[in-house]
């Protein structure tokens, strides 16, 4: 059975669970895609931090050694931030090589111009897993409402706040030792400033409002609010009155126009974000054929992130045996070309 020889850039939360799936699911990988998938190179910052994994993947700090090897066809970025990491992924693709992202960031400030790159480079560029981590959702938006005319799509997209905000609510923890336990278990991103400000559910939200509208809303036009200003006396309260406070971002058509924002809301108790706890995520889609559709789970975390990171391989190893065959379909450059005619 042929090979594909993986790399990857970056070996933290996501990476590590990138390669533990590749290395305990490789048999389900090969029966899904009738190739073996093996993890050949990781770049890392430090490679001593690293050393426990050293001896089951090539470890190194040059990005070079992914760029000239000509047996690795696809890379996962999984560094986060936006620089370097564009100028990296703009390097693999101008070496031609397909890449996964993770990147929620990148994608919705560069996303774009990426995908133009990829395009003219013949490559796949996919990112679900930059969305609601282990849920499913910018491919089940892609498809399954493909031909429904979606009105709203609204939920709880990161999974840091929600933790922060469900520890409070039910433990009576403070916010900063919430924000402080989610770290630790690597929901929230290096710097978690753009989590509790909000600012990565307004990235999420304009990925998602591409693919749901095909219109590509500036970052800057996300009305945000975070959850930093949201006090133990504020949890309190809410519950007292049958609420509770959660980080909701909304999209939905307003007119001609699109209103996107991300705001701590109350959300009455009986209703289904209400229940989202943890780090977990839900996303709901109304579509004027379908009605309301909720989609629900892990937000963040290792493996449910790599899970939707691995999804994304699969679609590039089966698009390169049909590319082999003479035929593609890339259904996310589609919905992005489809953004960008209607941007
Ligand atoms: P981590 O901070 O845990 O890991 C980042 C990794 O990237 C580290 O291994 C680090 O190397 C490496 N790295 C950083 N900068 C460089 C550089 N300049 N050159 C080489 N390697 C570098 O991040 P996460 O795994 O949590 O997140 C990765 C991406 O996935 C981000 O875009 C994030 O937004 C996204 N994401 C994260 C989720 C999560 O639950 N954590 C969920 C969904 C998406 P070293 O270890 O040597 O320092
Ligand atoms: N920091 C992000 C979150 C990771 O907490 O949702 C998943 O994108």
């Amino acid at each position: 059975m042929e090979e594909i020889k993986l790399g990857m850039v970056g070996l933290g939360t996501v990476g590590s669970g990138v390669l533990e799936m590749v290395q305990k699911h490789a048999a389900k990988i090969s029966a899904v895609t009738g190739r073996k998938l093996a993890l050949k190179t990781v770049v890392v910052r430090n490679l001593a931090k690293h050393a426990a994994v050293a001896q089951q993947v090539h470890l190194t700090t040059d990005l070079n050694e992914i760029l000239t090897d000509p047996e690795i066809q696809i890379v996962v970025e999984v560094m986060g931030g936006i620089h370097p990491a564009k100028e990296v992924i703009t390097q693999l693709l101008t070496a031609h090589k397909h890449v996964v992202t993770a990147n929620k960031d990148l994608i919705a400030t560069e996303g774009a111009k990426l995908i133009e790159l990829a395009r003219a480079n013949h490559c796949d560029l996919l990112y679900e897993a930059s969305v609601a981590g282990g849920i499913p959702i910018l491919r089940t938006i892609a498809d399954s409402f493909a031909a429904d005319q979606i009105t709203e799509v609204k939920g709880i997209v990161n999974g840091t706040t929600n933790y922060i905000l469900t520890q409070m609510a039910q433990q009576h923890w403070s916010y900063e030792q919430a924000l402080q336990k989610a770290q630790e278990l690597g929901f929230a991103e290096a710097d978690p400033t753009n989590d509790v400000k909000g600012k990565d559910a307004a990235y999420k939200m304009v990925i998602l409002s591409q693919f749901s509208f095909g219109t590509r809303v500036p970052v800057a036009a996300v009305a945000t609010e975070g959850i930093d200003q949201v006090a133990a006396q504020d949890v309190a309260q809410a519950a007292a009155f049958g609420y509770t406070i959660k980080l909701v971002g909304v999209a939905r058509l307003a007119g001609d126009g699109l209103f996107v924002e991300v705001a701590p809301a109350l959300v009455n108790r009986h209703h289904p974000l209400a229940e989202v706890n943890n780090e977990n995520n839900a996303v709901m889609v109304r579509g004027q054929a379908v009605g309301d559709t909720l989609f629900y789970g892990p937000g963040a975390g290792g493996l449910p992130t790599a899970n939707s990171v691995l999804s994304d391989i699969t679609t590039v190893m089966k698009n390169m045996i049909l590319k082999t065959n003479g035929n593609s379909f890339n259904r996310y450059s589609k919905q992005l070309a489809l953004a960008e005619s209607a941007a």
